[in-house]
């Protein structure tokens, strides 16, 4: 990198529009969504989709509520027109769905996009040709005039031709490419010389869309542009402003957005935001940014996972994992602290919902329900080394009903952690378990339980033991007030630690004939060290007395 930036860039021009109207204003309404997955989208592929693909996509777009799909490039490639034909000629554009298709300003290529158009009940062409400065200088060798009539030539060609096509309603759009990097006024020239030249019937208005061809500016610059060009325009009412970002800044979702509170009430862009370089706007990123604020985006998303599949399948690109709202962890919580706040937060809306109240989404770290889109709430929480006992007693209780008490998690928590960590990767919550298991259910060394009676007369239990103590039979005999004094007593009149029990609780593990009793003990030997123990069997007093000598055999 240059040590001084500024000999080799410089800072993009601001618009002059001190009242600017958009930093006050509020979403409140979707746009138009217009697909260009099939266009934009594709020929910024290494290995553009066959016919095939192509109709896949198609289909999960119309599924998926788009009523404006750019289907491709017609005069660009015979797969781009077979493709059309495909459309037209086997019935599958639904009635509410318009397809787009692109063409440059050339007269070969127009006559040929209509020739692909026959058939269908109506098409939007969209016309486009490049009209900032490094553009007319570099690529066309135009001054501003000769771009202007390159558009203007190419309207016309199109006019005639949409006149003269039988049974098809014909719309134009207008892309003055490279918008972004484009003076404002001279953009708003060529569209305003474009609507003269189409002059629209009332009602039938003309799509100006306005491209971030390239990220040149932050968004709040893109945002003045367009609220700029609306404001200039002399005939809005026969204009339909779009926006068309891409995302070379990283910022192509915040540009559409502030484009959008500055005027403009359609949108293009891809799913997931696959395009050219860094790629096109995300509509999905969008369409969800708009639901988590309370407005229903008109896109159907319910099963985010299933789009990503298709989307993956036809294009061979891959959603990363913290893509917004559709990778693979964005609903996954690593952090102790989030998980246990998330905890409580579902916690909380459980209740809620118990009570039949429906408060208002807004469960901590959670931008979104994951169940909205078809994610799911077990995906939320998983554990790593990083994780705290919050997480880990919240996944043993939610996918177990294992309820830890709450300082036995504290004691838990770390074994879990440094496993994990011996691992060097996450852990499901069944492998969870199975260390729970290991480290206290299963602990029989030095000493195993082989057998256990108990009978109680006057008050006084009385318990006879049948263990096995380093693979040696051993019998224990002991009174007191419950099985589990006259177990302590037992072990310790036959000369083994005496331990003090200060906490014992138990609950039910499943429901049914099956079901088993786990039971959790924290003891406290002769030395004052205290372990926790657990025991799991289908009878309670069993169940109990596993506890102990899980404690024993932990602290032996
Ligand atoms: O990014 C762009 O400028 C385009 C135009 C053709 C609309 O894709
Ligand atoms: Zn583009």
């Amino acid at each position: 990198m240059k040590k001084s930036a500024s000999s080799k860039y410089r800072p993009f021009p601001v618009v002059n529009l001190p009242d600017r109207q958009w930093p006050g204003r509020v979403l409140a309404r979707p746009p138009t969504w217009c697909s260009v997955d099939l266009r934009d989208g594709n020929q910024a592929l290494a290995v553009p989709m066959n016919v095939s693909q192509k109709l896949e996509m198609f289909e999960a777009l119309v599924a998926c509520g788009f009523k404006e799909i750019e289907v491709g490039f017609p005069a660009a490639s015979n797969t781009e027109f077979a493709f059309m034909r495909r459309l037209i000629e086997d019935g599958r554009i639904p009635d509410d769905v318009t397809i787009q298709v692109l063409v440059q300003a050339r007269e070969d290529l127009i006559e040929r996009t209509f020739e692909s158009l026959r058939g269908a009940r109506s098409a939007i062409v969209h016309l486009y040709n490049s009209t900032s400065p490094a553009q007319r200088r570099v690529v066309f060798g135009l001054d501003k005039a000769g771009i202007v009539e390159v558009a203007r030539r190419g309207t016309r060609w199109i006019r005639e031709r949409a006149r003269r096509m039988q049974g098809t309603r014909i719309r134009l759009e207008y892309s003055p490419e490279s918008f972004s990097g484009t003076e404002v006024d001279f953009s708003l020239e060529i569209c305003e010389a474009v609507l003269a030249e189409w002059a629209p019937e009332p009602g039938d208005p003309v799509i100006f869309n306005l491209p971030e061809t390239v990220e040149v500016a932050m968004p709040n610059v893109y945002a003045d542009q367009v609220e700029w060009f609306i404001r200039h325009l002399r005939r809005p009412q026969d204009v339909i402003v779009s926006v068309h970002t891409h995302n070379d800044r990283g910022t192509g979702v915040a540009s559409t957005e502030l484009a959008m509170l500055a005027g403009a009430t359609r949108v293009e862009g891809t799913l997931f935001g696959n395009g050219e370089r860094t790629g096109n706007l995300d509509v999905v990123t969008v369409a969800l940014n708009l639901y988590m604020h309370g407005i229903d985006p008109g896109l159907e998303l319910s099963d985010i996972n299933g789009l990503r599949g298709v989307y993956e399948r036809c294009t061979g690109m891959t959603v990363p994992p913290r893509h917004p709202y559709a990778g693979e962890l964005v609903f996954t919580a690593f952090s102790g602290s989030h998980q246990d706040a998330i905890r409580k937060g579902l916690r909380e809306r459980e209740a809620s919902a118990a009570r039949g109240e429906s408060p208002a989404w807004d469960v901590p770290y959670l931008a979104i329900d994951p169940g909205d889109i078809g994610r799911e709430y077990s995906e939320v929480i998983r554990v790593n080394s990083q994780s705290g006992k919050g997480g880990v007693a919240y996944l043993l209780e939610s996918e177990f009903g294992i309820e830890l008490p709450k300082d036995l998690q504290r004691e838990f928590g770390p074994i879990a952690n440094d496993a994990v960590d011996r691992l060097g990767r996450e852990v499901r919550a069944a492998e969870l378990k199975g260390m729970f298991w290991k480290e206290y259910v299963e602990r029989d060394a030095p000493w195993r339980l082989k057998g256990f009676d108990a009978d109680s007369r006057d008050g006084v239990v009385r318990c006879r033991v049948q263990v096995e103590r380093d693979g040696q039979p051993v019998v224990l005999e002991g009174q007191g007030n419950g099985p589990l004094a006259a177990l302590v007593h037992a072990l310790s009149d036959a000369g083994h630690p005496r331990l003090e029990i200060l906490h014992y609780s138990e609950h039910a593990l499943g429901s049914g004939e099956g079901a088993t009793a786990i039971a959790y003990i924290q003891a406290r030997f002769p030395d004052g060290r205290t372990r926790w123990g657990a025991g799991v069997d289908t009878h309670i007093e069993l169940a109990s007395v596993r506890a102990v000598f899980s404690a024993l055999n932990r602290g032996a």
